[in-house]
């Protein structure tokens, strides 16, 4: 990185992000991933729309896409172990779910039931950047249970070991890699609609 992109990079450090384990699929095909690119994409309270970049290549992508829904969860702070399991591997090779306490949201989502606190969501759009395939979603029901703050990637990052930390920076490093063509081509060719004015 040069010298402006670190400091880029610090300031987008400043910022400390809630993790989602982001569910979907059915009893039968299912998975998760952890994320921290979801956000609350709506102004109006009675009419909640939630937005979630997901990357391409992750089997909880494809299960987005065949279901058309998911569900977000956050978590407890004691929950490091619980986001790893959802932020390692692919879904393809092992079932996440297995051995957790799960039962089904409205949309036939996967729902974490020791989370602190869930949303299901039905999806309504969806634009394909190439790195990124954005779901903009209807909330179509949500609970808690507990009023403690959610953990968030830097107390994640805080509680992992050397290896797993490496593990993880491989797999983004990973991920930019193989994604990082298709992007290119898409800001090359950007559809009219997508054009600045
Ligand atoms: C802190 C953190 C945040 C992440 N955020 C995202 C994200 O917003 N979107 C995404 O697609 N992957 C994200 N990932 C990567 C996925 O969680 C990870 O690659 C996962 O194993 C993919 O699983 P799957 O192939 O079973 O769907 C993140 C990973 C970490 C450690």
């Amino acid at each position: 990185m040069t010298i402006e992109q670190q400091k880029i990079d610090k300031i987008f450090r400043l910022t400390n992000r809630e993790v989602w384990v982001v569910t979907a699929g059915t009893p039968q095909r299912r998975g998760g991933l952890l994320a921290t690119w979801i956000l609350q994409a709506s102004l109006d309270r009675e009419s909640p729309v939630l937005m979630a970049g997901i990357a391409p290549n992750h089997f909880t992508r494809q299960l987005i896409d065949e279901t058309g829904a998911f569900a977000t969860h956050l978590l407890h702070q004691n929950q490091v172990d619980l986001a790893l399991k959802f932020a390692l591997g692919s879904g393809r090779s092992v079932d996440k779910l297995a051995g957790l306490r799960v039962s089904e949201t409205e949309t036939g989502c996967p729902l974490l039931k020791d989370a602190l606190c869930w949303l299901d969501c039905r999806v309504f759009a969806r634009l394909d950047t190439g790195d990124r395939i954005f779901f903009w979603a209807d909330v179509v029901a949500g609970d808690q249970q507990g009023k403690s703050p959610p953990l968030t990637e830097q107390e994640l990052l805080q509680h992992v070991d050397g290896e797993i930390r490496n593990q993880l920076i491989a797999d983004r490093q990973h991920d930019i890699e193989k994604q990082k063509p298709q992007h290119n081509e898409w800001r090359q060719n950007l559809p009219a609609l997508l054009r600045p004015a």
